[in-house]
């Protein structure tokens, strides 16, 4: 079934209730698709859906209007969740024009070598729908060069391709307010946020000045992943948040262990950071996936990671997770790496690396042991997670 989001306003997107992985993102909660009808004397669908959704949101849009009548396709984003489909609904509708901004044009060309009519349009370009009027944003690099966002001035909805969008699979399309969030959601919007566009902080808040200096008051954001969102201040109130780096009064340790020994010293810096005062958390990277850590880590000002040392280097499982949040981009943060050895010990050198290759400078050298923590040395990772979390976590 369409749900109708405003006056002549549809969502005719697709459920993907079994989707567990995004490209690496662990999504336990599934996602939607969301793609947008409006009727109007130029009916008009905005993005479509992942390829092997396309009967589903054809059902949808079918029973409103029959596909053959939508004249205007807009492509918010190339990326083939929401473009996936494009190719066949295309062959099916035979749309007079297909608008999308100028790299939009080059990423579709180079996805499906066909010739469609398209139409550049850039921030600021106006379309008449006939009643309904559109206007265009460019958001370049939020997350693709070829992304853009689209307003709908006569009902104020900003239809923000991935921007405030969340995985998350529910038969409940809208929000009204914050405390209408299905179970969990809010951790799904954070995750999102946290994975797919940590990187992008200054140029959210660049996108958040943008949207106030045109006067685009939202009534609703539409995103093309998760719930439609009514009232949405505290969705922009959470982005403008996490894209300033504001923290909680929180740390995290996050560990490798191969005989226990590095798990030792986890858990004594632990208890140090509870002493202190502040939310602390233990992360083994075999049991919590590295994009949940990473969710966590968006509002944390502190993290410390510990690996053993395995065959002159750090755990795989390290590197991967480090490889992950290197590309995240994570800033202002203090960190520290910590490990233990038997005879070489370079993993937690290797880990320094990495922090400062991702732009942290570690708050201290490094914390290794040799074989077995003894009790002095548990006692000495204690007092310094005390004092790290005392000199770089603001306390709640
Ligand atoms: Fe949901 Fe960038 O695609």
């Amino acid at each position: 079934m369409p749900v109708e989001i405003a006056p002549n306003v549809y969502w005719v997107g697709a459920i993907d209730w079994t989707m567990r992985d995004f490209h690496g993102y662990l999504t336990e909660a599934g996602s939607t698709y969301n793609a947008y009808l409006i009727v109007d004397e130029k009916v008009t669908l905005i993005d479509t859906v992942k390829k092997s959704f396309l009967a589903e949101m054809m059902a949808r849009i079918s029973e409103i209007i029959p596909p053959e009548r939508i004249d205007y396709i807009i492509s918010n984003h190339t990326e083939m969740d929401h473009s996936g489909a494009l190719a066949e609904t295309i062959a099916r509708v035979r749309p007079e024009k297909v608008f999308c901004s100028p790299l939009g044009k080059v990423g579709l060309s180079r996805h499906f070598k066909e010739e469609w009519p398209f139409v550049e349009v850039k921030t600021g370009t106006e379309l008449a729908l006939g009643r309904f009027h559109l206007l265009f944003l460019e958001t370049p690099m939020l997350h693709w060069p070829d992304s853009m966002m689209t307003f709908l001035r006569e009902e104020q909805i900003l239809f923000s391709s991935d921007g405030f969008g969340a995985h998350y699979a529910s038969s409940q399309r809208l929000i009204r307010n914050r405390h209408d969030c299905p179970p969990g959601y809010f951790y799904q919007l954070k995750k999102y946020y946290a994975n797919i566009l940590m990187p992008m902080g200054t140029l959210i808040s660049q996108l958040l000045e943008k949207v106030a200096k045109l006067g685009l008051e939202c009534k609703i954001i539409a995103s093309d992943h998760g719930c439609v969102y009514e009232n949405p201040g505290w969705v922009l109130e959470a982005y403008k948040d996490w894209a300033a780096g504001v923290t909680q009064p929180k740390a995290l340790v996050i560990y490798d262990t191969m005989w226990h020994s590095t798990e030792l010293l986890a858990k004594s810096f632990l208890e140090g950071l509870m002493e202190a005062g502040v939310e602390a958390q233990l992360h083994h990277l075999r049991t919590t996936h590295y994009s949940d850590i990473v969710t966590e880590l968006l509002d944390a000002p502190l993290f410390l990671v510990g690996s053993p040392t395995l065959n002159n280097g750090m755990f795989p499982s390290m590197g991967q997770f480090l490889t992950y949040l290197k590309g995240l981009k994570p800033k202002k943060k203090a960190a520290m790496a910590f490990g233990s050895y038997g005879w070489s010990g370079q993993a937690v050198g290797l880990i320094n690396k990495e922090l400062e290759a991702m732009g942290l400078k570690p708050v201290h050298e490094g914390f290794q042991v040799r074989y077995i923590p003894d009790p002095e040395e548990l006692n000495q990772a204690r007092a310094l997670g005390a004092q790290l979390a005392r000199e770089h976590v603001r306390a709640g």
